[in-house]
C-alpha cells in the first residue's frame, strides 16, 4: 500500500497520468530502434562507396502469389533503397519445378553484381525449402539459412547470422536489459527463428556473435502447458516466437521481465486484416518490466538487420 502511494506520487510528479501507466512495462520501440539503425547502415554504405565499391545489390525471390510475402519484400526493397542498398524482386509462378528455381538461384550466385540473394519463405510445398535454402551460396545468404551459417553461429565462428535474431538480440541490448547470468525461454524451435534466436541468448558474450550469456531454455509444441508457464515465470526475458496468438499470458511472466514478442498471426476482421503476436499484450504490460508491441516490435528489426546483413555479405564479397 505505502509503495503503492509512493509510486503514485513519483508517477505525478514525472507526468504519468496514473499510477497504473506508471507500473506498466516499458514499451520497446521498434519501429523508432529499427531506423535508428536504418541511419547506421546508410552512413556505412555510403563511406563504402566512397572507398570506391560496387553499391551492394539485394536480389528477394518471391515464389507465388502470396499476399504477405509480396508485403514483406516490398517493404524490404523500400527499405534496401532507403539505406542506399540496390534491390530487385523476381517472381515466379507458383508452378515453377524445383529444377528451374535452383537453376535461377544458380545463375545469382555466379552473377558478380549481386551480393545478397533471399527467398521469401514460405515457398510451394511442391518445393523443397531446405534443398533451396541450401542452393544459395553462403556467401550470399543473407537470410543466414544456409546449413554453413546455421553451423557457423552454432559454434559462435563469423557467419551471416539470421536477421529475426539479430534484431531480437539488438532490441534487448539497446534497451539495455540486464541479461549476463540471467535465465531466457525461447517459445519456438524453428531452424531459422527459435533456434538462432536461443543461440544468440546462450552463448559468450566475449565470443564472434557478441552473445548474451544467458541460461537459456527453448519450448515447443510439445512442451506441455503447465512445463511451459513454469519455465517463462522463471525467466528474466522471454523471447515468443510460435505464431500462436496470445499464447503468454500474465500469469506465466515473472514480474519485470523482458518479453519480446517475435509472432505475427494474420486474422481477418470486419475492419480489414489485423496482426497478433504471440503474447496477450494488454494484460503482459501490467506486469512486464519491458515488452514489444505487434506491429512495430521486432518485425521493422528484421528488415534492418537484413540490410546489415549484405552489407556484410558485399564487404566480403568485394573484398
Ligand atoms: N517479426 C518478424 O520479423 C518475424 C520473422 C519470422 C517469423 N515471425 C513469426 O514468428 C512466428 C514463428 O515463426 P516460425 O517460422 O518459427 O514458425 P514455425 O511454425 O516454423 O515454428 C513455430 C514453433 O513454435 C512452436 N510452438 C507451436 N505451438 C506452440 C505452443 N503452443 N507452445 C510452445 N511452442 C509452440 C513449434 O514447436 C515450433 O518450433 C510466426 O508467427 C511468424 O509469423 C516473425
Amino acid at each position: 500500500m505505502f509503495l503503492r502511494k509512493l509510486v503514485s506520487v513519483i508517477g505525478r510528479e514525472k507526468g504519468f497520468h496514473s499510477t497504473k501507466a506508471l507500473l506498466e512495462a516499458a514499451i520497446i520501440d521498434g519501429n523508432n530502434i529499427a531506423k535508428q539503425i536504418e541511419k547506421e547502415v546508410r552512413t556505412s554504405v555510403e563511406s563504402w562507396i566512397k572507398s570506391g565499391k560496387r553499391r551492394p545489390k539485394l536480389v528477394a525471390i518471391i515464389v507465388g502469389d502470396d499476399p504477405a510475402s509480396k508485403v514483406y519484400v516490398s517493404r524490404k526493397v523500400k527499405v534496401a533503397k532507403a539505406v542506399g542498398i540496390d534491390a530487385e524482386t523476381i517472381t515466379f509462378d507458383k508452378s515453377i519445378s524445383q529444377k528451374h528455381l535452383l537453376k535461377a538461384i544458380e545463375n545469382l550466385n555466379k552473377d558478380t553484381s549481386v551480393d545478397g540473394i533471399l527467398v521469401q519463405l514460405p515457398i510451394p510445398k511442391s518445393i523443397n525449402e531446405r534443398e533451396i535454402c541450401e542452393a544459395v551460396t553462403p556467401a550470399k545468404d543473407v537470410d543466414g539459412f544456409h546449413s554453413e551459417n546455421m553451423g557457423k553461429l552454432s559454434v559462435d565462428n563469423d557467419s551471416i547470422v539470421p536477421a529475426t535474431a539479430l534484431g531480437v538480440i539488438e532490441l534487448i541490448q539497446r534497451t539495455k536489459v540486464d541479461t549476463f547470468g540471467k535465465n531466457a525461454v525461447v517459445i519456438g524451435r524453428s531452424k531459422h527463428v527459435g533456434l538462432p534466436i536461443a543461440l544468440l541468448l546462450h552463448s559468450d558474450s566475449k565470443g564472434v556473435s557478441g552473445a548474451l550469456d544467458m541460461t537459456t531454455t527453448i519450448c515447443h509444441r510439445h512442451t506441455p502447458p503447465e512445463e511451459l508457464k513454469k519455465f517463462t515465470r522463471l525467466a528474466d526475458v522471454v523471447v515468443a516466437a510460435a505464431g500462436v496468438p496470445g499464447l503468454v499470458k500474465k500469469d506465466m511472466v515473472k514480474p519485470g521481465a523482458c518479453v519480446i514478442d517475435v509472432g505475427i498471426t494474420r486474422v481477418d476482421t470486419e475492419s480489414g486484416q489485423k496482426l497478433l503476436g504471440d503474447v496477450d499484450y494488454e494484460s503482459v504490460k501490467e506486469i512486464a518490466g519491458h515488452i514489444t508491441p505487434v506491429p512495430g516490435g521486432v518485425g521493422p528489426m528484421t528488415v534492418v538487420m537484413l540490410m546489415k546483413n549484405t552489407l556484410k555479405a558485399a564487404r566480403k564479397n568485394q573484398s
